[in-house]
């Protein structure tokens, strides 16, 4: 039997994910990786033979937290240690990729360094790490040899999956790590994506939501719009979803897309950042405030009940009143269903961190929370005008309460009703009774008309 080849010797494995939704795609495939060596997942770290923290690098809050956890780990591995076991510690992810051997210099604790670009490598990097002190840091960027080396199928459960079809990022917003941590704009082939979602169609998944760091970048034949075609005419794929765009890659045969597949759900998050144009230059982004609500109005004409979700920053050097105000006045104009709003993080190595005019903290804290204010009134709006509708919702699990199951409307919001488990997997419409900030709730129209 080879290092890497399978065994029957059963290793609990404990990965943590921090970030976005590629982290929690990456954690799912390392998991599948590790598979066939014997680990099977466990919820917790203690007592685990393989600890993964899967991290992110985007706000310096983020990369602390890390470091934090790692003092945790490092104290269950001496445990381990004590009882006669071992417990092997990785760092992958973001920060793995911008902080490397340093990582292990500030922990010793941790075995092996991987970046996102190299974890297919996980099985013959932890034989090795375990045996001798060899090589314990592996942050190439090899998009295809990763995903060439990923097993075809997948073990990932549940009604929903996400999947990977884009990676990286070269339009190098100045106060971004990204394009560093996960390496220039590379797609995965077509045929290689369909095949993973039938692979996920066949096992009951009836939802999936593609994912890169500019997913409407696809550059794979016939870019995203002819790919959201293709998946929407997989059996059993009922619900197509994308995250995150660009607002300078939607382009019209994208947003002509959402006029005419109706798989293709209706909410698009699609972050603007800011809303002054002299912020926005020096953020890089190649986009104003007018372009982006252009683009809005275009997709609104396609698809009117669009739900528009983003990302903002707050604070970004030499950000002044006014130019917040601008900020405040493009979220108006646009009418949010759901948004994430950021105090702008001094990131190491970013052109904006060496930038004029950093903000101070009580500055940022009361900007954030204006913003946050007029935000969280348009989502408690757009989700109270959901009341009396009807919407068509795929059930996803149990609720908390015994009787309740959760599923998700069109628009990305959680619906709660009374009903039992088998509905599970099944898109039903649903009768909108009330709403809360966050989610809503109704009865299945069967009930409703009994
Ligand atoms: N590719 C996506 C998302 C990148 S990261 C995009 O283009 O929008 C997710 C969000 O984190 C960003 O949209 C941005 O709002 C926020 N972010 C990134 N770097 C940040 C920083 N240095 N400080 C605060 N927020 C940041
Ligand atoms: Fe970061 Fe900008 Fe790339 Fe998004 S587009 S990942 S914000 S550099
Ligand atoms: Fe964080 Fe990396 Fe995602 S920095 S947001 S985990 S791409």
């Amino acid at each position: 039997m080879t290092e890497t080849g399978s065994s029957t010797e059963k290793k609990r494995l404990f990965i943590k994910s921090y970030g976005c939704q590629m982290n929690v795609y990456d954690s799912e495939r390392m998991a599948d990786v590790l598979a066939p060596l014997g680990y099977e997942p466990v919820d917790a770290p203690e007592g685990a033979d393989l600890v993964v923290l899967n991290t992110c690098h985007i706000r310096e809050k983020a990369t602390e937290k890390v470091y934090s956890e790692l003092g945790f780990i490092k104290q269950m591995k001496a445990d381990r240690k004590a009882d006669g076991g071992a417990m092997q510690v990785v760092v992958a992810g973001c920060v793995a990729q911008a902080e490397g051997e340093e990582i292990m210099r500030r922990q010793p604790a941790v075995d092996l360094v991987v970046g996102p670009q190299s974890y297919h490598q996980l099985p013959e990097l932890i034989a090795r790490a375990s045996r001798a002190r060899g090589e314990r840091l592996a942050t190439d960027f090899a998009p295809e040899a990763k995903f060439d080396a990923l097993a075809k199928t997948r073990t990932a459960g549940g009604v929903t999956a996400f999947l990977t079809v884009q990676e990286g990022c070269d339009k190098f917003c100045s106060f971004c790590v990204v394009p560093y941590t996960r390496g220039p704009e590379w797609s995965r082939p077509v045929d290689a994506i369909l095949a993973e979602a039938r692979s996920l169609a066949e096992r009951g998944v009836r939802e999936v939501t593609l994912l890169g760091q500019n997913v409407n970048a696809y550059a794979g034949e016939g870019g995203l719009a002819s790919l959201a075609r293709q998946l929407a005419k997989i059996d059993g794929l009922d619900r197509i979803r994308y995250t995150t765009s660009h607002p300078n890659d939607m382009d019209d045969a994208l947003i002509a897309a959402h006029a005419e597949v109706e798989e293709l759900m209706p909410y698009l998050h699609l972050p603007v950042q800011a809303g002054s144009d002299r912020i926005l230059k020096a953020m890089n982004r190649s986009h104003t405030a007018d372009s982006y609500l252009k683009v809005i109005e275009k997709i609104r004409a396609a698809r009117p009940d669009m739900a528009i979700s983003g990302d903002f920053i707050v604070g970004f050097p030499g950000e002044r009143e006014a130019d917040f105000q601008a900020t405040l006045d493009l979220v108006e104009a646009v009418g949010h269903a759901a948004a994430f709003s950021f105090k702008y993080s001094r990131r190491p190595g970013t052109p904006a961190a060496a930038m004029q005019g950093q903000i101070a903290e009580d500055v940022k804290v009361e900007r954030l929370a204006r913003l946050n204010a007029l935000l969280d009134s348009q989502q408690a709006a757009f989700n109270q005008a959901q009341v009396g509708r009807t919407l068509g919702v795929l059930f996803e699990r149990p609720g908390r309460r015994p009787g309740q199951v959760v599923g998700r409307s069109p628009f990305l919001q959680p619906v709660h009703i009374e009903g039992g488990a088998e509905l599970i997997g099944q898109i039903l419409p649903v009768h909108i009774v009330s709403a809360t900030k966050g989610s809503l709730t109704g009865a299945l129209l069967s009930q409703v008309a009994a």
